[in-house]
């Protein structure tokens, strides 16, 4: 087995977004494409000579070729140890686990998250480093520079490894550890939640639960826990195994893509509890019996009632969420007397406020919810706090939340979506909302007042590093907001993002439908940004 020294020539469109480097499969299947970028990591990094690896993803298209040639890769940069997932299968939040647990240098994730995979799909690839988060923007855009000047990569000349056997091979002089996919990270939630409630919880022959995985990753973590582990009956998680492309279907736990759940939730003889995952596991959708949480109110009854949960008895630092998800956990934090912080889009930005110990609980609006017990966002770990909570308050999901929004009040929050649009006329709109932001405070529309808006820019308070242009903010004097920003996911043309919230303490007009509520917001917010005249479309493509 000798060491390759390939010659290549740069990409230039191997910037990371939002998550790491996603582009369609067919754009990873170029000659050099994936080994460029693997490389851009291993130079940026710098340290490898004698280091541990975690290496694994989400099962989709090109998953197990793309392990091959990093394996390979790995070997030939002189790492002295890789932790393989079987079968290539590794959720995010369980690399994350094991990062930490293991203390290695850091991991690769293959994912697209919750975009669609198969031979038509996405691929994706991202670094995390050792403290298991997503590689921070210095880090990123190292390697970034790096791909547009690289001229060599190198691999190590051999056969395929068998990722498929738990144990140990040499490739090389490194050694290649096949790990199980699930029993650390299993380890990890069973030091955080009461099992012994849920087992009770999911026994009792009363309380029924469904989790969906959309034929995505979670679903060998979700047979093994639910289903094994704590004995809820066999079938409980449906689209359990694997698929390449995910069935074909679209791996994102929301109203729209997990309709096959949400069918169930709101029919008849439906169960107490459902939830979903996505492509790579870390996103969660929860749903009670005929009733949807918001992801935004999620995070605010966790963190609401952490303290009946074992992980968590001894309370909060404090709480994180990205600017555009509502406000609703800052009222949670206010009455605990704990900091709120308010972050960038994109879950890189919580892993200083974890690793400093300000924050315990973060979240996004898009279905991600985390703790410091990794850097990433975790949907497993959702659901068994969901769960955990709803063993010790005996109350439904739909009793807790309107508890929680007679408590607090509620945050209506409803994001809409217009996706694919042209990269211009996506640009011209932000360009001319960011003309006018200077004359909107003061204005009226109605009822509304609008009080600030500006472009969110965030200083981090453990670093000081200074992102800007994360997004555009409008808030009125009544506490509702609109953001506007752009996608850093996406890989056809440009997605804009509407975001949409507006609060409501009077119990008697809690129970509006939310476009509903939000109506005046959703027209206010076409005046504004005229989104029907400069994306052309007349309508969201996708309403969460
Ligand atoms: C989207 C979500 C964001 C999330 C990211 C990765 O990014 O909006 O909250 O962190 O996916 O899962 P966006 O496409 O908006 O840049
Ligand atoms: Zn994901």
């Amino acid at each position: 087995m000798t060491i390759q020294t390939i010659a290549t020539t740069p990409f230039s469109d191997q910037k990371p977004g939002t998550s790491g480097l996603r582009k369609a499969v067919s754009v990873f299947q170029q000659p050099h494409y994936l080994e460029n970028f693997v490389q851009s990591i291993f130079d940026a990094i710098g340290n490898c000579t004698g280091a541990t690896l975690v290496l694994g993803g989400d099962g989709r298209f090109y998953n197990r070729q793309a392990i091959q040639i990093i394996l390979k890769m790995a070997a030939a940069n002189g790492f002295s140890l890789v932790k393989v997932g079987q079968r290539g299968i590794l959720s995010t939040p369980a690399t994350s686990c094991v990062i930490r647990k293991y203390h290695t240098l850091g991991g690769i994730i293959l994912s697209a998250s919750h975009n669609p995979g198969g031979p038509n799909g996405d691929f994706g690839i991202k670094y995390n480093i050792g403290n298991g988060g997503p590689a921070p923007e210095k880090i990123t855009e190292a390697i970034y520079a790096r791909s547009k000047v690289i001229d060599t990569y190198k691999i190590l000349d051999s056969q395929d490894v068998n990722i498929d056997t738990l144990g140990e091979t040499k490739l090389g002089s490194m050694t290649v550890e096949v790990i199980d996919s699930v029993s650390d990270y299993q380890a990890l939630m069973e030091s955080l939640f009461d099992f012994d409630a849920l087992q009770q919880l999911l026994t009792n022959g009363k309380f029924r639960i469904c989790i969906d995985a959309l034929h995505a990753v979670t679903g060998p973590y979700a047979h093994a826990i639910f289903e094994k582990r704590l004995g809820a009956p066999v079938g409980t998680v449906m689209n359990g195994v694997p698929l390449e492309d995910f069935g074909g279907g679209h791996p994102d736990p929301n109203l729209v893509y997990a309709h096959d759940l949400v069918e169930r939730l709101f029919g008849e003889y439906a169960p107490d509890f459902g939830a979903a995952s996505d492509g790579d596991g870390d996103r969660n959708m929860i749903l009670g019996r005929k009733f949807f949480v918001t992801p935004s109110d999620s995070l605010a009854i966790l963190a609401a009632n952490a303290t009946l949960v074992p992980g968590y008895a001894g309370g909060l630092a404090g709480i994180a969420r990205s600017m555009p998800t509502s406000q609703a956990p800052d009222r949670v934090a206010a009455k605990l007397g704990i900091d709120c912080y308010e972050t960038p889009t994109g879950w890189k930005f919580f892993g200083n406020l974890l690793d400093a110990g300000k924050a315990t609980l973060c979240g996004e609006e898009s279905f991600g919810t985390g703790s410091n017990h990794i850097r990433e966002k975790d949907g497993l770990w959702a659901v068994l706090f969901w769960l955990n909570i709803l063993a010790v308050r005996q109350q439904s999901v739909e009793e807790i939340v309107r508890a929680h929004w007679q408590e607090y009040g509620r945050n209506y929050y409803s994001r809409h979506d217009y996706e694919a649009i042209d990269s211009q006329r996506a640009d011209t709109l932000m360009k001319n909302l960011q003309g006018i932001l200077p004359s909107l405070p003061g204005k009226k529309y109605g009822s509304y007042e609008v009080e600030y808006s500006d472009n969110f820019s965030y200083t981090d308070p453990v670093d000081g590093s200074v992102s800007t242009n994360q997004g555009v903010r409008i808030g009125f004097t009544d506490g509702s907001r609109i953001v506007f920003r752009l996608s850093g996911t996406g890989t056809q043309g440009a997605t804009l993002r509407v975001y949409l919230e507006s609060y409501e303490p009077d119990v008697s007009k809690q129970d509006i439908e939310t476009q509903q509520a939000l109506g005046d917001l959703i027209q206010i917010a076409d005046e504004i940004a005229q989104i029907k005249v400069n994306t052309g479309m007349d309508k969201p493509t996708v309403i969460t």
